[in-house]
């Protein structure tokens, strides 16, 4: 199974979901890893395992809809089964969306619909809350809207910074992630294809 990561950032839940696939863990490769910000560790890290990197400037485009037609042709080069986004700053459009419906995840650093949005620990945080989280769902067009396949929750202690949040959420993101990405990819019980149908309507 072909996957896709989108990312453009520090690359630590790339780094986690190739870790689970060399243990065997997940069923599937990263065939393709697209980025909008070239200069990103996640880029780097691609390229050292070398896996196939797409990285572009929006700026060069113009608009959404051109650089998603480029980003499809890749993923249809690559026969690409599963979009993971991973630190991808942007939202999908229907260039994307509408052939890879259903089969776009996101990684969410907060219990959705809760802090939705940038910096959603911090959000947590500053609203002093004592329990946030981590959401995994499937992409639609909206902000962290879409359907809900897993959350775990993180505590938030008295004597925690924003930056211990941080890594508490992280290291969740790590394992829950990929456990999801392999059961999909998997495609068995909860996560057969026809329930992903259905919880995406
Ligand atoms: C993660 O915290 C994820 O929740 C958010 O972006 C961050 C990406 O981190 N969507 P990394 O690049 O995987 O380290």
């Amino acid at each position: 199974t072909n996957i896709a990561v989108f990312a453009s950032g520090t690359g630590t839940n790339l780094d986690a979901l190739l870790g689970a696939i060399d243990r065997g863990e997940v069923e599937g490769e990263v065939s393709l890893l697209v980025s909008d910000k070239p200069s990103s560790k996640a880029v780097e890290k691609a390229k050292t395992r070398g896996i196939e990197v797409l990285s572009f400037q929006p700026s060069d485009f113009n608009g959404k809809a051109a650089y998603e037609q480029v980003i499809l042709g890749a993923c249809r080069e690559h026969d690409i089964e599963w979009i993971v986004l991973a630190g991808f700053m942007r939202l999908i459009g229907t260039t994307l969306l509408t052939p890879f419906e259903g089969r776009i995840l996101n990684v969410h650093p907060s219990l959705l619909p809760a802090f939705p949005g940038k910096d959603a620990v911090g959000q947590a945080f500053d609203e002093g809350v004592e329990v946030t989280g981590v959401t995994v769902h499937l992409v639609d067009e909206g902000m962290d809207t879409g359907p809900i396949l897993e959350q775990q929750e993180v505590r938030i202690e008295a004597e925690d910074t924003k930056e211990t949040v941080q890594q508490r959420i992280q290291k969740v993101e790590h394992v829950l992630y990929p456990k999801v990405v392999g059961e999909l990819v998997k495609g068995e019980g909860k996560y057969d294809k026809a329930s992903i149908t259905e919880r995406f309507r």
